[in-house]
């Protein structure tokens, strides 16, 4: 049922995304979407000059709860205070709109919980993949199949550093600078290029995929830090590229079954969906039973891809759709494994010696663990030489086994790089 216009809006947090979705409102919903009211701590190095007179500035939450705002727009990101912000004004029936990750993919529940009580709504579209309206798509586009997979590359600033490594054969500091300089990484990268962004987002897919909650926290998160360009280069050889993928998976077709979930580097084919991911964007590609795969690509991150779907959530609920699915508050929290079987690439670098590449192969065996191939670069300095073996399908947690003992070989320069193969 569609709600009285206009609605009054507020804006807490005027940043780059608050920003954003205020010219958005102002320039292209000014009708329906009202701006009333920007929160922000001191307020005064936050006024601008092309919003409305009308439009209230205040540094105290409290003004914003006591107003007549319909929906409060959390922009501030973190989870201190933005949870207590969000719950308050959930409590004081506004609606309530979020791109915050870390607080979706903690308090969900909860959350949904309260906005139902309360009779209001909370959307959260922009908290994945930015302006690539997954949430929505996922939840109603898909609503008829069953998914079983969710891929995706979820971190635009981990796919700008890797596709700049490959591109120039850069170093991964050098190509962190150079999207520091572009605006495309943060002073501190450690969320981005750790992989803990990606997983809240993936906790939040799997939510809104699958249906239930499963704790972030417990998701396998890889960085890509140890990556080098000598990687992109033996990747190419195997006609692959290195991606920081993030997968979640139903180990078979019951709802509640264990779901594989990770955020690592990993080879995937040149060509495909993955691969072909350059710079910041993002991909999600879900899988169902039914229709198969299904792609959606785009601008992950950005003020303005981040405020369209922010803006789209604010229309959702001016139209009286429901942003979030009725099914999708559930409380129940999925198991997770991170022990994926799959084909690896285990990178050496090794004071070369004869008889290294048996004491492996020995080791390896040992473990149950076949040989697929080795690779070795031609012109490469014998004093710190990083060579390949790539191997069968085996868990990563029989490999990681396999590698503990591996590494208290003597040969080695640098403790070894293992990478699953996707196909
Ligand atoms: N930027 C993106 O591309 C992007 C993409 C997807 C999702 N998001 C999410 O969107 C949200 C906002 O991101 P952003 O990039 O716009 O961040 P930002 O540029 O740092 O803006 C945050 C704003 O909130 C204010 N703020 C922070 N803590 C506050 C507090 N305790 N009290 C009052 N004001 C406070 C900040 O004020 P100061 O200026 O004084 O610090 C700043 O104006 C985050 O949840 C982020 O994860 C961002």
């Amino acid at each position: 049922m569609a709600v009285a216009e206009p609605l009054n809006i507020a804006i807490a947090g005027f940043g780059t995304v608050g920003q954003a979705v205020a010219r958005i409102l102002v320039a292209e919903h000014a009708e329906r979407l009202r701006l009333t009211h920007v929160c922000n701590r001191r307020i005064a190095e936050k006024r601008v000059d092309w919003l409305p007179a009308t439009v209230a500035w205040t540094e105290r939450f409290e003004d914003v709860l006591a107003s007549d705002v319909d929906v409060v727009v959390e922009l501030i990101g973190g989870l201190d205070p933005a949870e207590t912000w969000v719950r308050r004004a959930l409590d004081a029936r506004k609606s309530v709109v979020t791109a915050n990750k870390q607080l979706i993919a903690r308090h969900f529940a909860p959350l949904v919980r309260l906005a139902r009580e309360r009779g209001v709504q909370i959307g959260f579209e922009a908290s994945v993949a930015g302006g690539i309206p997954v949430v929505q798509a996922l939840r109603q586009g898909l609503a008829g199949d069953h998914l079983f997979r969710v891929s995706g590359i979820l971190n635009g600033t981990c796919n700008y550093i890797l596709t700049r490594m490959e591109a120039d054969a850069l170093p991964f500091e050098d190509a962190l600078a150079e999207a520091q300089a572009k605006g495309f990484a943060e002073a501190d990268p450690t969320d981005d290029v750790d992989g803990l962004d990606a997983r809240a987002k993936l906790a939040i897919l799997a939510r809104v995929a699958f249906g239930y909650g499963v704790d972030p926290a417990a998701i396998v998160a890889r960085s890509i830090r140890p990556i080098q360009a000598i990687d992109l280069l033996y990747a190419r050889k195997l006609h692959r590229v290195i991606r920081q993928v993030s997968r979640l998976e139903r180990a078979n077709e019951e709802d509640h079954a264990e779901v594989l979930a990770f955020v690592q580097p990993a080879l995937v084919p040149i060509g495909s969906s993955l691969a072909n991911v350059q710079g910041s964007q993002n991909i999600v590609a879900a899988t169902g039973r039914f229709g198969g795969e299904t792609t959606f690509a785009g601008f992950g991150a950005g003020g303005n891809p981040t405020a369209v779907a922010v803006v789209s959530d604010l229309l959702a609920i001016a139209g009286g759709s429901v942003p979030i699915a009725d099914d999708a508050e559930g409380e129940d929290v999925l198991a997770i494994t991170g022990d994926a079987v799959a084909r690896h690439y285990v990178r050496f670098t090794v004071k070369d010696r004869p008889g290294i590449i048996a004491s492996l192969a020995t080791a390896f065996c040992r473990h149950g663990i076949n040989i697929d191939a080795v690779l070795q670069e031609p012109g490469l300095p014998k004093t710190r030489l990083p060579f390949v073996i790539t191997l069968e399908e085996c868990s990563a947690s029989v490999l990681r086994r396999a590698l503990g003992e591996i590494a208290a070989l003597e040969f080695h320069l640098e403790a070894p790089l293992a990478l699953p193969i996707l196909d």
